[in-house]
């Protein structure tokens, strides 16, 4: 049985993680909007904030044996680094690296008793290539594909899979936010993007189901960009 946790699954794309995933097993959500997320009509949901007290989030990882794990949630803040305070450094790497760090290391020992186990984070391209007066973001980012190698090697002889997707603009709160703290227009950012669009939740959700699914056990280890053409050049 497949015991399927989502976190930031309350809005954007976790949510559409979420409703694609729902038929696959016992979905579990989280995030911190508790209206958003009983609407979802998960199996059940935990409210935690990833930037302050993610044990919460620990022990019910153990409680509900979670063996697909998808930590998707995250935050994005943009200035240039000497604006930065040391509690927006803390808690933007809370939320976007340490958390998920420190929930794999709890879903961890049940996937390995039962020799199975997915571990999908949700990056992004800005990791992958760095952007300008978003560098917490970027480092955060960054921290997952390195964590995705070593974990990807670990955990190989146990059928557990550790792979992070990178996905560029998408069409989100967090997109959409991005674009307005930034000196740029929505229509001057589709310019430089090769396909000239965002990409949409719904193309992320259909990589995770195939990621989960058995056909996918050989990729491990792996950053998987879906940018639309933005990582590979201008
Ligand atoms: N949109 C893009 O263009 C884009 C591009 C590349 C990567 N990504 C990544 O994709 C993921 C999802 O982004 P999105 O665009 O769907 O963003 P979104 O619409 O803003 O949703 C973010 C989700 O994360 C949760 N979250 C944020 N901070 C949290 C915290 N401190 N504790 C617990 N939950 C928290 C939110 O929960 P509550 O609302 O309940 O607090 C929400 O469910 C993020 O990791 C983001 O970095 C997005």
């Amino acid at each position: 049985m497949l015991n399927i946790l989502v976190t930031g699954a309350s809005k954007g794309i976790g949510k559409n993680i979420a409703e694609e995933l729902k038929n696959m097993g016992n979905l579990y959500v989280t995030g911190r909007n508790e209206e958003a997320l009983k609407s979802i009509g998960a199996k059940d949901y935990c409210i935690a904030d990833l930037s302050k007290n993610p044990e919460v989030l620990g022990d019910f990882i153990q409680k509900n044996s979670i063996n697909i794990l998808i930590n998707n949630a995250g935050e994005y803040i943009y200035g240039g680094i000497e604006t930065m305070t040391y509690q927006q450094i803390e808690n933007l790497h809370n939320t976007n690296l340490i958390s998920p760090i420190y929930l794999i290391s709890k879903a961890v020992p049940y996937m390995k008793e039962k020799r199975f186990g997915r571990i999908i984070n949700i990056g992004s391209i800005s990791g992958v290539m760095g952007e300008a007066n978003a560098s917490l973001y970027s480092s955060s980012k960054a921290g997952l594909l390195g964590l995705t190698k070593a974990l990807a090697l670990e955990l190989a002889e146990f059928n557990i899979t550790v792979n992070t997707i990178n996905p560029g603009w998408v069409d989100t709160e967090l997109g959409n936010d991005s674009i307005e703290q930034s000196e740029f227009s929505k229509e001057e950012i589709i310019e430089c993007i090769p396909q000239r669009r965002f990409v949409q939740p719904k193309e992320i959700s259909k990589l995770i189901r195939y990621l989960i699914s058995e056909d996918a056990k050989g990729i491990t280890g792996q950053g998987i960009n879906i940018c639309a053409g933005l990582s590979v050049g201008i």
